[in-house]
């Protein structure tokens, strides 16, 4: 009887228990592009560079107004994302060799999160906030960054440490920026810290970060090369379905439509760059983006769009006729500026400077026109090739790193010529204007090719464009034009 009652009394404790739902904590993001371990792992190549004595900062970008009420989407700053993962605002990052104590925790690193708040996760999205911070970024120590004057501060007057941080961007002064509603927490945290320079006289150091992501993120280890290569692979798909959806009549916007489209369909969240789609005339201006134009027979499309992939972008050109056939004049620039990138990638070995590649192409370029009769003399070639040829990319498309290429080391060669019209040229050759553009990986065996998905040679292409892309469906389209 006795163990009834109790047995009954335990019941009833627990049944409010049981009937408490538990509320889920959804996640802040779904996807991880960079993993905890990896950005620990640069956190650690960072500190293995700086002095004992350095506090070093990394803040991160405003969000930018696009107009009214209304912010363009959110863009994190690339080294800060390169060594948190964290794509959101006001996060910014300190590293101290040394140890710094705080919360009575000696850490050598600290994330400032924004704080968690119902009303900003109502009306923008979820946050990590700090707890999660630690568990989900694997950083040593998270706080609000409604601290960092209070924490930095306190590191201040105890006159042990150098600052070292990124240079601030313009326009984010503090009180007096432009429109501080948009950059609330960047232009207070960088008009807090030029305030303490001054009272201080401190003399921060804002060359050495710089120096060191440079060298750091000009090598991509394995784990950036799985989420760039996914980049590159949406980015020449989308060049593939793009070619094989022109046809003349078409607007240069609906072959950016094409692009676009699959890069969302993969999971890239934007283009890396805004999307040059040139047709006729519009092939000899280097990054024409209005891409309004109706395209023409006869005309060459020149194509320059990437995906962004868990931010790292591609960087790939291709050019092509729009009716899916080369004029004579056409193949003939089109396979010169194949000839010079062929030529350029065999240059390309480990401890030759970037930009003799490009001289390497030039060379080519200026042989070729020559023989065409297109250049008169020689040391006009820049006329017609405009630009140097290679360039890093990855957490951007111009990307940092050195000039001389090293293993593992990701690059473009991407030569180009264009012809406008112009007297002393004859005007079967008016308005061909080609770039071919791929991205390859420095290896100890020589260049390799990442973007071959995407067709190169002018047969490949013509035989790509015998097929229909995408692009050629009615799906989608209002009916007329
Ligand atoms: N898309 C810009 C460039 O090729 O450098
Ligand atoms: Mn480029
Ligand atoms: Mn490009």
């Amino acid at each position: 009887m006795k163990r009834l009652f109790f047995l009954l009394l335990a019941l009833l404790v627990s049944i409010p228990v049981f009937a408490q739902p538990t509320i889920p904590d959804y996640p802040a993001r779904y996807d991880v592009g960079l993993s905890a371990a990896f950005t620990k792992n640069r956190r650690e190549a960072v500190i293995a560079k700086l002095p004992p004595d350095a506090l070093a900062l990394f803040l991160n970008n405003p969000l930018r107004n696009r107009s009214n009420d209304t912010d363009f989407e959110y863009q994190p700053d690339r080294n800060t994302y390169y060594l948190t993962g964290s794509h959101e605002e006001g996060t910014f990052l300190l590293l101290a060799p040394a140890g710094v104590e705080v919360d009575g925790k000696t850490v050598k690193e600290i994330l400032f999160v924004p704080p968690r708040n119902p009303q900003t996760e109502t009306w923008n999205g979820r946050l990590f906030g700090a707890d999660r911070a630690i568990k989900e970024l694997g950083v040593a120590l998270a706080i609000d960054n409604t601290r960092f004057e209070e924490v930095v501060g306190k590191l201040l007057d105890s006159n042990k440490f150098k600052i070292y941080h990124m240079p601030f961007q313009d326009g984010l002064e503090g009180a007096d920026a432009p429109n501080p509603r948009w950059m609330p927490i960047i232009t207070k945290t960088i008009g807090y810290l030029k305030t303490q320079f001054t009272e201080r006289k401190l003399a921060p150091n804002r060359d050495l970060l710089p120096q060191i992501l440079r060298e750091l993120r000009g090598v991509k280890q394995p784990e950036e090369m799985r989420v760039l290569q996914k980049a590159i692979d949406i980015s020449a798909t989308a060049h593939l379905e793009a070619m094989q959806s022109a046809e003349p009549g078409m607007f240069e916007y609906q072959l950016e439509a094409v692009l676009e489209y699959v890069y969302q369909l993969n999971g890239a969240a934007f283009p890396g760059y805004p999307s040059i789609v040139g047709s006729g005339e519009n092939t000899t201006i280097l990054h024409y983006n209005t891409n309004r134009r109706q395209i023409k027979d006869g005309d060459m499309v020149l194509i320059d769009a990437a995906a962004e992939y868990m931010g790292y972008t591609a960087d790939i050109t291709r050019t092509f006729p729009a009716n899916g056939k080369f004029t004579p004049e056409q193949k003939a620039i089109y396979e010169l500026c194949l000839k010079a990138q062929n030529a350029a990638a065999d240059a390309g070995k480990i401890g030759t400077p970037l930009n003799q590649l490009s001289i390497v192409a030039h060379n080519v370029i200026a042989d070729g026109l020559m023989e065409m009769g297109l250049l008169k003399e020689r040391s006009k070639f820049r006329n017609f090739t405009l630009h140097g040829v290679a360039h890093h990319i990855g957490l951007d498309v111009h990307d940092w790193g050195g000039n001389k290429i090293e293993e593992g080391m990701v690059f473009t060669i991407e030569p180009g010529i264009y012809i406008k019209p112009s007297e002393e040229v004859d005007p079967k050759w008016w308005n061909i204007g080609v770039r071919i553009e791929d991205d390859y990986l420095a290896t100890k065996d020589g260049l390799k090719l990442l973007s071959g998905i995407a067709p190169r040679s002018v047969s490949d292409i013509e035989a790509a464009m015998r097929k229909k892309g995408i692009g050629n469906l009615p799906n989608g389209r209002l009916s007329g034009k």
